[in-house]
């Protein structure tokens, strides 16, 4: 039996009482979780349980073994006649606008639904605050949800029709999340229209397989990775109800870049028009040794290959022209076939296991803070199921338009570096214009221009 990110089988922990958990837990290896248990009070004991309940000690011990976790891939090639780039002839601009018309015409029809995943722990970031909750906005401090969010509703208002939102949330990032949309009334967007669908989350466990604890009274849990996403909109029926309501495709992208189309009518069309199954944009990557995933070939089908798992002779080789080979970098923004992705939530990922650093509780109920990684997490990525496409695309995009993400709290990839670069894209796009842009800072509502072609038609410009 696989250890892939599929509905549990056999009996579960949940369904067990207090004492056949703990008994479950000892026959597992995995006592000394309950260590603490006898000095708890009633409240904590019960969170304990709970976290216990949620674990999946059979899966558990297989990711342990490491035996069923996903491998690197053997042989890579690079990509073929799946990457699309737009060029800056006439015939090429006639293509987007057609994939524009084609987009517009599938979000007007209902048959587009967005995912925003937002379920990550955000640990490099340091705070205890989900990225979702970020201040972005370069004057207006909105944070990255409502950014995101206002996006969707330009394009709901423009072609007056509202756009099913699914936010992927976990249980890092649930209960903040969700009181801070409901606070902020849904930031416009019709509630009706707003899912949450939670991903699940499994132990971090120390060199020997042994589940950490986070407190006396909790176990130390991360959300599954981005790939739990195909489980959770299973597991929200979101998936059913989306296919209920004539859904085709899944418009996804990351909480944590600001500069994300998080709703493009191009990818779209470009998406539909070729019958992909799992679309992806990606960037030229800025040298051989930038650490971002790439698109390749693998068993002469597309995939994301991971920087780690990229050679340096694979990363710096180029083709005739002088281009790196393997030079389109991902940035975790896709187009996915509904139908697509209900076979991928049947069917499940394979988890990786990630070296972090995480905080825990030693025998003696102390605290301890590694300096270094001390600790296995198991995560799915999304990109996984990209190999599983028949039909897929990759649309390259630029940089400077569309990728900045916050991944830092400090340097690069942080806060600040998504304000410059969402300041010097707002400056592009005026200076494109004929405009003068304002020194300082600057910053166009996503709600009047989301992108440069809403903000030229703003101003009653064609597109370029
Ligand atoms: P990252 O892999 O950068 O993780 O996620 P992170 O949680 O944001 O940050 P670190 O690695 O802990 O510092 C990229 C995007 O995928 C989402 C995150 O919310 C972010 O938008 N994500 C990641 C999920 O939704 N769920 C996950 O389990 C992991």
């Amino acid at each position: 039996m696989s250890s892939k990110d599929a509905p549990p089988q056999g009996p579960r922990t949940s369904e067990l009482s207090d004492r056949e958990v703990v008994r479950a837990f000892e026959d597992a290896g995995q006592g000394h979780v309950f260590r603490f248990l006898p000095d708890l009070r009633r409240d904590d004991a019960a969170a304990l349980l709970a976290d216990a309940r949620s674990v999946d000690l059979a899966q558990l011990a297989r990711l342990a073994a490491s035996s069923e976790c996903a491998a690197a891939p053997a042989a890579i090639e690079p990509l073929g006649e799946e990457l699309v780039r737009i060029g800056d002839h006439d015939d090429a601009r006639r293509l987007r606008n057609a994939a524009h018309d084609r987009g517009q015409a599938e979000i007007r029809e209902g048959r587009v639904a967005v995912v925003i995943a937002a379920g990550g722990q955000g640990t490099r970031m340091g705070s205890a605050v989900p990225k979702a909750l970020w201040p972005v906005g370069p004057r207006s401090g909105k944070p990255l949800l409502q950014w995101h969010f206002e996006k969707i509703l330009f394009w709901a208002r423009k072609l007056g029709r509202p756009v099913p939102v699914a936010l992927l949330v976990s249980d890092a990032t649930a209960q903040i999340t969700e009181d801070f949309v409901r606070w902020h009334s849904f930031f416009g967007v019709d509630p009706t229209w707003v899912r949450f669908a939670r991903q699940r989350s499994l132990p971090a466990v120390d060199a020997e397989g042994r589940i950490l604890l986070a407190a006396k009274h909790r176990i130390a849990l991360a959300p599954n990775g981005h790939g739990g996403t195909f489980a959770a909109l299973r597991d929200a029926k979101l998936l059913d109800l989306w296919h209920d309501h004539g859904v085709r495709t899944i418009s996804y992208c990351q909480i944590d870049n600001p500069l994300v189309r998080t709703l493009d009518p191009v990818f779209v069309g470009f998406h539909t028009r070729h019958e992909s199954e799992f679309s992806s944009k990606s960037v030229a990557k800025r040298s051989p040794a930038e650490r971002v995933g790439v698109f390749a070939r693998c068993g002469g089908r597309a995939c994301v290959v991971e920087y780690s798992e990229l050679r340096p002779e694979q990363a710096s080789a180029v083709d005739q022209s002088g281009e790196l080979m393997f030079g389109q970098g991902s940035i975790a923004a896709h187009a996915i076939d509904l139908g697509f992705a209900r076979s991928v939530a049947r069917e499940g990922l394979p988890f990786h296991r990630a070296s972090k650093r995480v905080a825990h509780v030693d025998a003696h109920g102390r605290l301890v803070s590694p300096e270094g990684a001390n600790a296995v997490k198991f995560e799915t990525f999304l990109f996984d199921a990209l190999p599983r496409a028949h039909r897929t695309l990759v649309l390259e995009t630029r940089r400077s338009d569309e990728f900045s993400p916050i991944k830092n709290a400090e340097g690069e990839d942080s806060p600040e570096t998504a304000r410059r670069d969402l300041i010097e894209l707002f400056r592009g796009w005026m200076r494109r214009a004929g405009r003068d842009a304002p020194p300082g800072s600057l910053e166009f509502s996503p709600l009047e221009a989301p992108d440069e072609h809403a903000y030229r038609a703003s101003l009653g410009l064609p597109w370029k």
